[in-house]
């Protein structure tokens, strides 16, 4: 079985791709390597150091059975400061693949939405049917599921839509000028800093852990009753950036007072999954929001800090 990784150097890309491997699958990767990093793609990956908006990734797709589409412009804020930017990678970039799978006659394209599309609902735990994007990130996720529907009209391959809500684990990307809030706090506080909080530090946000998002990625190419879905893929459960910072602090041991910044552009006040959905399929998240601090951190200490 040949997967296909749009993004393969990102957090969920290369996580994706360990698992993957793990389990035998052949895996080949493209990303332009804008955010990701080149180290942290697995060994073995077949990779090739492209944008996905070029109609050189085609060739790359022939004789590919899945595709996982990850590559995208990804935080709210850096979309919120080029629209133009957001929409060329997230909407033009995506069609591109869109459109190279189709030619390739890709049996399954499972692409990456976000909780981002949500932005204006006040309905919590929110369903798929939710939809009110806000920010331009969030305008250009609603743009790839438009597409996503079309295509699934004029071709053969099957589609799925994931809309992740924040996902945490080893390899989150620390290096943006404003990185999750997961990693700042935990690379601050080893480093003997006071980490920021943007805002009152009361936006509520559902966490999930990357492994539990993985057993979802599998479920999407096993699992015909995947096709032609939209999922939620959260944990169902919310935690606000203080009680995060406060259980970050408790299993660090290390205690110090944050810093408050003002609130960034664009972020919503809560997020909370409805998984009726993927647990309907018998998928469950399986890692409590402490276990997943602890083997992050773990991570963390061993390669970053
Ligand atoms: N991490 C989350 O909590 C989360 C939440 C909601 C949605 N998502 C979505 O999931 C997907 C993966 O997210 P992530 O956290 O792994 O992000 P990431 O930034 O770590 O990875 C994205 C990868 O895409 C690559 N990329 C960007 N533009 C590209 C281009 N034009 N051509 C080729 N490669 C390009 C980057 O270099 C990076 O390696 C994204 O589509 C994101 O919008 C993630």
């Amino acid at each position: 079985m040949k997967i296909l990784i749009t993004g393969v150097a990102g957090f969920i890309g290369s996580n994706l791709a360990d698992c993957l491997i793990e389990k035998g699958y052949s895996v080949k990767g493209i990303d332009n390597l804008a955010y990701g990093v080149k180290e942290q793609i697995p060994e073995g990956v077949d990779f090739h150091q492209l944008d996905i908006r070029s109609k050189k990734i085609y060739p790359l797709f022939e004789g590919v059975d899945h595709v996982f589409h990850l590559a995208a412009k990804n935080c709210i804020s850096d979309c919120q400061a080029d629209a133009v930017e957001t929409a060329d990678i997230n909407v033009t970039g995506t069609v591109c693949v869109f459109e190279a799978a189709r030619r390739a006659a890709v049996k399954k394209i499972v692409y990456a939405e976000s909780s981002a599309v949500y932005e204006g609902s006040d309905l919590f735990p929110t369903p798929e049917s939710e939809i009110k994007p806000e920010s331009f990130y969030a305008a250009s996720k609603v743009a790839s599921m438009y597409f996503a529907e079309a295509y699934k009209k004029f071709c053969d391959s099957r589609f799925t839509g994931l809309r992740y809500f924040n996902v945490y684990g080893p390899r989150q990307d620390y290096r943006r000028t404003i990185p999750p809030v997961m990693s700042a706090f935990v690379i601050k506080l080893l480093k003997g800093r006071s980490p920021p909080i943007y805002g009152t530090g009361e936006k509520k946000r559902d966490f999930i852990y990357v492994d539990d998002v993985n057993d979802f990625h599998l479920q999407c190419i096993t699992d015909a009753r995947t096709d032609g879905k939209v999922y939620n893929v959260g944990s169902g459960k919310n935690y606000s950036v203080n009680e995060i910072y406060q259980i970050i602090s408790e299993l660090l041991g290390i205690h110090k007072p944050p810093i408050h910044k003002p609130e960034l552009a664009g972020e919503t006040e809560v997020t909370l999954a409805d998984i009726t959905e993927a647990t309907g399929l018998g998928w469950q998240p399986k890692v409590d929001i402490r276990e997943g601090l602890q083997k992050m951190i773990a991570w963390i200490k061993r390669n970053v800090a």
